[in-house]
């Protein structure tokens, strides 16, 4: 990461700079109903404006496929993110050729536009070079802030960065820096949460993880196919019963590389996943034969408290209960909070991220509380894969 250029390298006064974001946000009813990604951009776009840039954002939303799907346009976000500027955004209803050019052209130093979704051509999905000098011909400057889509190797992400003059913005650096701070030189000890429904979606993070990191916690259904897989009963819980021997193949991997491996000791069972379900407390080794496991358990909660306390670097992907349906995310929420106090007394750095960590960080109202919340799903997961994201191999890192 070291060998990247950032934007404060970069002499952009009047010059047009071709900003790629991330707006693929939640919208219901032509309305932005999670605007977190809009405002994180709002430094990197503030300080090109005001080093008297002419802004150009470029950005997909959702996956038309190559073809012009209006419910997929960008035009909604504008005012979205002209608020979030508090700056008026002019918008072009093309990302290329003459609509985009026009757009481009009128940019007076200080100006920003967004233009229409890159993916209604089939060049950016393709990283076609001539759709990529199409891009590059609106601009002078090209700068990543999307390192929620730094995974794919579209066109505005990697052919663009090769053509033009590259620099990281302002979050797109912010986020390297975390991800740095906690996996590439973590203090120690370090431990990662991993949770989520199955370990068939997370089979390179748990493996890459036992080789990294001092202890990993597996959490949410994924521990059942552990304890299934080292012979305990998990009941009519959601289970890989299919994958035990990968999930012994994970644990024999963390032996040789001294990982500890911590799973629940005790769970909350209930009959189903209803919200006020009645729920009771076993130990793993006593789960009823017609019950769901839906949470890690207050021991368990009391155990992993006491092990966190003792690491200096908290790496957390994914809910360790069904915290979307209550009482089924304390475990979530109390260890989320614990981790917000900690890294408050200064003796944790903690980085989360990946789609339903987000949401159980801000059901917990500690998203404020950690090192650094990630926005990012799919690329954080593949950074936690140990993969080289295309995006950042671009920019030079
Ligand atoms: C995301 O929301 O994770 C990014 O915008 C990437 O979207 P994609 O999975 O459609 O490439």
């Amino acid at each position: 990461m070291s060998s990247f250029k950032t934007q404060d390298q970069a002499d952009v006064t009047g010059k047009r700079v071709l900003v790629r974001a991330d707006l693929n946000v939640p919208v219901k009813n032509g309305r932005v109903t999670d605007a977190t990604r809009i405002e994180r951009l709002v430094p990197t776009i503030s300080d090109l404006l005001k080093r008297g840039a002419k802004v150009v954002v470029l950005s997909h939303f959702d996956r038309p496929k190559g073809r012009r799907v209006p419910e997929m346009s960008l035009r909604p976000i504008v005012p979205a993110l002209a608020k979030a500027l508090g700056h008026p955004v002019a918008f072009a209803d093309d990302c290329v050729g003459a609509s985009a050019l026009t757009v481009v052209n009128a940019l007076q130093t200080g100006e920003v536009a967004l233009l229409e979704n890159l993916r209604y051509h089939d060049g950016e999905e393709a990283n076609d070079p001539v759709f990529a000098r199409a891009l590059a011909a609106l601009g002078d400057i090209y700068v990543n802030d999307a390192f929620s889509a730094a995974h794919r190797a579209h066109a505005s992400i990697e052919g663009l960065a090769r053509v033009l003059p590259s620099y990281a913005g302002r979050q797109m650096q912010a986020e390297l820096a975390a991800l740095t701070a906690a996996l590439v030189q973590p203090k120690k000890p370090v431990m990662a949460i991993v949770g989520g429904s199955k370990i068939s979606t997370k089979l390179d993070v748990l493996n890459n993880l036992v080789a990294k990191v001092d202890v990993l916690v597996i959490g949410g259904a994924m521990a059942n196919t552990f304890l299934n897989a080292q012979g305990i009963a998990v009941g009519k819980s959601l289970c890989e019963r299919d994958l035990a021997d990968t999930a012994r193949g994970i644990l024999d991997s963390a032996r040789r590389n001294n990982c500890e491996i911590f799973l629940p000791t005790d769970v909350v069972v209930a009959d189903g996943l209803t919200e006020g379900a009645a729920t009771a407390v076993c130990a793993v080794s006593a789960v009823p034969a017609d019950k769901l496991i839906l949470d890690v358990g207050p021991a368990t909660v009391l155990a992993l408290k006491s092990r966190l306390t003792a690491c200096r670097t908290l790496l957390w992907n994914g809910p360790l209960g069904a915290f979307e349906v209550k009482p089924f995310d304390a475990a979530t929420v109390a260890i989320a909070l614990h981790a917000a106090a900690q890294t408050r007394a200064g003796a944790l750095v903690s980085v989360a991220g990946g789609g339903d960590t987000v949401a159980a960080l801000n059901a917990a109202g500690v998203v404020g509380g950690l090192t650094y919340v990630s926005t990012a799903g799919g690329a954080f997961l593949e950074w936690m894969e140990g993969k080289v994201l295309p995006g950042v191999a671009a920019l030079g890192g």
